[in-house]
């Protein structure tokens, strides 16, 4: 239940623990103003501090943004560029606000394929944010999720030829464990901004029983009342499993 302050509409009954997010419009909230794709990126680092802050408030426990695929690599050499250095400064600038809300901070994806500089903010703010206990905020950066299927493939086979692990001992928690998310739930929701409904990539493993929420919003202007209104919609889902 909430942590603090923050006074949950009564619509709001159930929190989920886990909240994946598709940050996705930065580039058409720019366009529709004329602007350049990369102011809509700055914009969106706003969504995203107040979605973190929101976040912890209201007692969710692990929070996924989808910030950088690896297919994102394909884009424009420029664009990168600045997306990788809004992100550095994301890392450095954050981590007095995360440690004021107590937030964690891990990272999942090839995170060897980022720049030497943006690595080493990261491991910085890891570390320094590693004792805190609320909101554990996972960045997903250079993510794919048949990337992260592959290569825990490669992972269990590689234990099976060394003979430490007979393929019949292979379940579906052998492959969780060998996943980037081996530490955390499984999303309880997914949200994915910009009206598109896809999940270009992300989480396919883990979102076989996500609740999904598409919103028309483009992310720099998904805020507060968007996320509570997301939170408002799984509250009202009812969660079968399979079963009646
Ligand atoms: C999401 O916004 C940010 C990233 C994928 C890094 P986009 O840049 O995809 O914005 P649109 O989809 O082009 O509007
Ligand atoms: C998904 O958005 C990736 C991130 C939000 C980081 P994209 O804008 O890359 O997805 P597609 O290309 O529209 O599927
Ligand atoms: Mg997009």
């Amino acid at each position: 239940m909430p942590q603090n302050a923050t006074v949950l509409p009564a619509t709001v009954r159930k929190i989920p623990r886990h909240v994946a997010v598709i940050m996705d419009g930065n580039g058409r909230w720019a366009r529709e103003r004329g602007l350049n794709r990369v102011d809509g990126h700055r914009r969106g680092v706003e969504s995203v501090r107040e979605i973190v802050r929101t976040a912890g408030e209201c007692g969710v426990e692990y929070l996924t943004l989808y910030a950088f695929s690896v297919e994102n690599w394909n884009r424009p050499k420029n664009e990168v560029k600045v997306l990788m250095r809004l992100l550095e400064q994301f890392l450095r600038d954050e981590v007095p606000e995360l440690m004021k809300n107590n937030v964690r901070l891990h990272a999942i994806g090839r995170l060897t394929d980022l720049p030497g500089s943006v690595q080493e903010q990261l491991h910085k703010s890891i570390e320094a944010l590693r004792n805190n206990t609320g909101l554990n905020l996972i960045l997903a950066l250079s993510y794919s999720g048949r990337v992260e299927i592959t290569e825990a493939v490669r992972s269990i086979l590689r234990e099976i030829s060394l003979g430490h692990l007979d393929p019949a001992q292979v379940d579906e928690k052998v492959i969780s464990q060998n996943l980037y998310t081996r530490y955390y739930p499984d999303p309880d929701l997914l949200i994915r901004t910009s009206g598109e409904m896809r999940l270009s990539n992300f989480l396919l493993w883990q979102m076989a029983y996500t609740e999904i929420h598409i919103t028309p919003v483009l992310w720099p202007d998904f805020r507060k009342p968007q996320f509570l209104a997301a939170l408002e919609d799984y509250s009202k889902r009812n969660r079968r499993f399979g079963k009646i």
